[in-house]
């Protein structure tokens, strides 16, 4: 199966306002307010394309996929295989067949950390992360450690920009490391890291590089073929799919070396009571049942986002994003986290003295929903000294309006906290 070449997006910038329209959730009050959605980066809404595509499968074509030779299992399997087909387009694989179907990122990172992991590390070998992962991308390889010994070591990243120290980076990439896993964006810093920068630096020590896309696939254009990466995972629910839909991807050759990673119906081609002989990729890793109408869904969000247009979003969420972050440095005594240039489209900040879930709390009374907490980034926010943060993350049907009445809100409660 062979994806189409990359994505163009249109040449010209959509009315973002107008694709409001587009998302019956945002059209409501919260707390007797209208709502201001800026929870993105934990998981977006979804527009009415969508939600039909969903209602369209279940009320026309719900059966089981590759078992059937009934009509309604025919189109199930159809729609599920095109979804694939799909899904490599919009990162520019080579091969459909290199797209499995995850339930998110995490399960994307724990079937590598179980399969390739497992069979192909051993204790002493070094697994590099980045001190700005997520929880997602630190503790499927802690598991790993436990189990075989393996180590894992972390790229520092500077104060509060969170951009990544470039020396150390060279430093620590050294042949024993086998695999270097990194983020895109930080979900708590808003850095866009370098990737093909950072796949370069690893290839030249021969290790394997994964790619957590979980904050960018939905915000920007990911070319995996340009990136070079053997591996990137991101979910579905973050990019207007359906939750617990995802998508990993991995280069033929390795996904063809790895051992399953779950048993079951579907991900074999025979067994026997004592034996069982494994199905080809990418269905050697979607043991039972997958999930179909999530794969559907998910095409769905991406038409819907390659129709807007992914570096048209891009720069949008920027723009919301830095007049977020000029406006909280107006308001003096506010640490702003992430770069101050190029940030992608997400602030984290402590407000003064206030409590992140105070501000949080706050907000939402006033229909503003925001994300408090350590963003599934403990160790980040250790190493920055605070418990919690609070988050502002955006997305293209977000308004530079919206921006401005979370900031007059933001100054509310600042006021409040100093009174
Ligand atoms: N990783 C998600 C977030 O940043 C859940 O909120």
């Amino acid at each position: 199966m062979h994806a189409d070449a990359s994505v163009t997006a249109p040449a010209a910038p959509p009315d973002f306002e107008a694709l409001r329209a587009d998302f019956p959730i945002l059209h409501q009050q919260v707390n007797g307010h209208p709502l201001i959605y800026f929870d993105n980066a934990a998981t977006s809404q979804k527009p009415r394309r969508v939600i039909d595509a969903l209602v369209h499968y279940y009320e026309h074509d719900n059966a089981n996929v590759h078992r059937g030779i009934h009509e309604l299992s025919n189109r199930a399997t159809a729609a599920y295989e095109a979804a694939r087909v799909r899904a490599a387009r919009f990162i520019n694989a080579p091969s459909a067949d290199e797209i499995v179907f995850v339930n998110g990122t995490t399960e994307g990172i724990n079937l590598l950390a179980s399969s390739w992991g497992g069979k192909f590390l051993k204790a002493g070998d070094e697994i590099l992360l980045l001190e700005l992962e997520h929880h997602s991308n630190i503790v499927p390889w802690l598991l790993l450690a436990g189990k075989i010994g393996c180590k894992l070591k972390y790229v520092p990243v500077e104060g509060d920009t969170g951009q990544v120290d470039l020396a150390k980076l060279d430093e620590l990439l050294t042949p024993a490391v086998k695999l270097f896993a990194f983020p895109h964006i930080s979900n708590t810093m808003g850095v866009v890291n370098p990737v093909h920068e950072f796949v370069v630096r690893a290839k030249a020590v021969g290790a394997r590089t994964l790619i957590d896309a979980a904050q960018s696939a939905g915000h920007l254009v990911v070319d995996v073929q340009a990136i070079g990466c053997d591996f990137l995972v991101f979910s579905g629910h973050k990019i207007l799919g359906p939750t617990g839909s995802g998508v990993l991807f991995g280069r033929r050759e390795l996904l063809d070396a790895m051992p399953p990673y779950q048993g079951g119906g579907e991900m074999i081609s025979s067994v026997d009571f004592y034996t069982a002989k494994w199905n080809t990729v990418p269905h050697k890793f979607e043991a039972g049942t997958p999930h179909i109408a999530g794969a559907i869904g998910l095409a769905a969000a991406m038409d819907y986002l390659d129709a807007v247009g992914r570096e048209h979003i891009f720069r949008h969420d920027q723009e919301l994003a830095l007049r977020a972050q000029r406006g909280l440095e107006a308001l003096g005594d506010v640490r702003i986290f992430g770069p101050r240039e190029g940030r992608a489209g997400l602030v984290s900040f402590v407000l003064g003295q206030a409590h992140a879930h105070d501000v949080v709390t706050l907000a939402d009374q006033k229909g503003i929903a925001l994300r408090g907490g350590h963003h599934c980034n403990q160790p980040l926010h250790r190493k920055l000294g605070i418990k919690s943060s609070a988050r502002a993350s955006f997305y293209f049907y977000n308004t530079a309006a919206e921006v401005d009445r979370f900031l007059e809100e933001m100054a509310r409660i600042q006021h409040f906290f100093r009174a």
